[in-house]
């Protein structure tokens, strides 16, 4: 069967839901937006068409949307592609589903937007007719302004409706597909994450070593081809609530041998600010926070976490070999120290997760491009410090190569690109054209 979708309906209108139905609105399909009551409806509209940064863009595109409640749900039959955008709840998610099962037209796709419930509990014990036609549709926040679009097929999912999907996400939405399996965070927030959670430990060590969360921050973003944010920045922006409970779950479902297992939970500075409530920009400040001064002026401050005070905020301490990739990377002080330690550590876990968590590198490099927004992906940045060399050298100091590493080492292969970038390496050892 080839599936098509034009029509979505969308359940849940929060801040995920609401922005994929005015995506959706905005590349003009007909859209059902449904959520519990009357109340959370209209909360759901307002999402989508008021507020400093409305789902839609176009004004005119909420005239494609239709909206209903929960007592409702019978009026998804008919649409192509049913999406699930509820709370993060198993219990609640698998109820819904048993629901829109019965409900929704034969040759429909279903999926859910979870970000780190396994797909595999949400449709255990499930009617095969589901198995066969759900997947994960991870986006990302703000929908509209995030590239990446993870799609997960589950155990018994046909190939039709992931490519269904990944043809309208792609073609319709213009968003970029990566392909990603039912493995914890899916391929940007596992490697993501991975980077926070183990950054705000390594960050400790590093100001041990003199460095300043400022200095820190200004080497974890141009240099290494990073936002601007940085570490201590980025989890401002996101919260540490969210990495709290990023965290728990990571420790429940990252495989047992999983290096990311000795990061799942803060160190005790941090732990002491998330348990005071100061958990980053929407609690007014978290490692920063601005201020305003008596005379209209802005105050940026820093919380040292090592006085435990805010102090003004000072420029970063940086020398020209810091500001480049591989001259930081390089560098015999504590900021090359650093660099090696966090991001160098990050690429050499990204190198371990293939096939795990994805069946090649271009998906993994494209999630961390389209989703973080990385300059290069680990396997692009691994190509740019030498990956031949940095095998050898691990070699030599009786260390085990990450998977990848190993492949490219077996394989004899200077990189993991080449020809432009037109051909990558394979797991199998042998190159491949990097898809469209
Ligand atoms: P939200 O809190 O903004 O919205 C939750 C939605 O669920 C609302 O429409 C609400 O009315 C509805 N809801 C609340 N209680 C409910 C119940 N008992 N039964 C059914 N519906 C209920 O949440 P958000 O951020 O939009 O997240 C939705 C899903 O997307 C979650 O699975 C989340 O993990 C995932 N996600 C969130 C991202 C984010 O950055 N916020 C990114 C990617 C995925």
């Amino acid at each position: 069967m080839t599936r098509e979708i034009k029509s979505v309906a969308v359940i849940g209108g929060g801040t995920m839901g609401a922005g994929i139905a005015g995506k959706c609105a905005d590349a003009g399909c007909r859209v059902l937006l449904i959520d519990k009551d009357e109340t959370a409806v209209a909360k759901a509209m307002e999402r989508v068409t008021g507020g400093r940064m409305p789902a839609i863009d176009n004004p005119e595109s909420a005239r494609l949307i239709e909206t209903g409640t929960f007592d409702e749900l019978d009026r998804i039959a008919g649409f192509d592609w049913i999406c699930e955008a509820i709370i993060e709840d198993l219990a609640t998610k698998r109820a819904l589903f048993e629901k829109l099962e019965a409900l929704r037209s034969e040759g429909s796709v279903v999926s859910t937007n979870t970000s780190g419930i396994p797909l595999r509990s949400i449709v255990e014990g499930m009617p095969e007719r589901l198995r066969r036609d759900v997947v994960v549709t991870h986006f990302f926040n703000p929908v509209k302004v995030m590239k990446l679009l993870e799609v997960v097929p589950g155990e018994d999912t046909t190939p039709d409706v992931v490519a269904a999907m990944a043809a309208f996400g792609a073609e319709k939405l213009g968003k970029g597909v990566v392909h990603a399996k039912d493995t914890v965070n899916f391929i940007g927030n596992r490697i993501g994450c991975f980077w926070m959670l183990s950054g705000l430990h390594k960050a400790k060590a590093a100001r041990g070593q003199g460095l300043s969360m400022e200095t820190i921050d200004a080497l974890m973003s141009a240099p290494v081809g990073l936002p601007s944010t940085g570490l201590y920045g980025l989890i401002d922006l996101i919260g540490l609530d969210v990495m709290d409970f990023v965290g728990k779950n990571l420790a429940v479902n990252l495989p047992e041998d999983d290096i990311g297992r000795a990061f799942t939970s803060f160190p005790a500075e941090v732990q002491a600010l998330f348990e005071a409530g100061q958990l980053g920009r929407k609690t007014g400040g978290g490692f920063y926070r601005v201020t305003k001064t008596e005379d209209g002026g802005k105050l940026k401050e820093t919380f040292d976490l090592d006085t435990g005070a805010w102090r003004q905020t000072r420029e970063p301490e940086l020398l020209p070999a810091h500001h480049e990739l591989a001259s930081l990377m390089a560098a015999q002080d504590a900021c090359g120290a650093f660099a090696r330690d966090l991001m160098g550590g990050t690429l050499l876990y990204a190198a371990d997760l293939v096939p795990q968590i994805a069946d090649d590198i271009v998906n993994i490099d494209r999630a961390m491009r389209w989703g973080f927004a990385w300059q290069k992906g680990p396997f692009e940045m691994l190509d740019e410090l030498g990956p031949a060399a940095l095998a050898t050298d691990m070699k030599a100091r009786g260390q085990d190569l990450p998977a990848m590493l190993a492949v490219l080492d077996q394989a004899g292969a200077t990189g993991f690109y080449r020809d432009g970038g037109a051909e990558y390496l394979g797991r199998d050892g042998a190159w491949h054209k990097v898809p469209a």
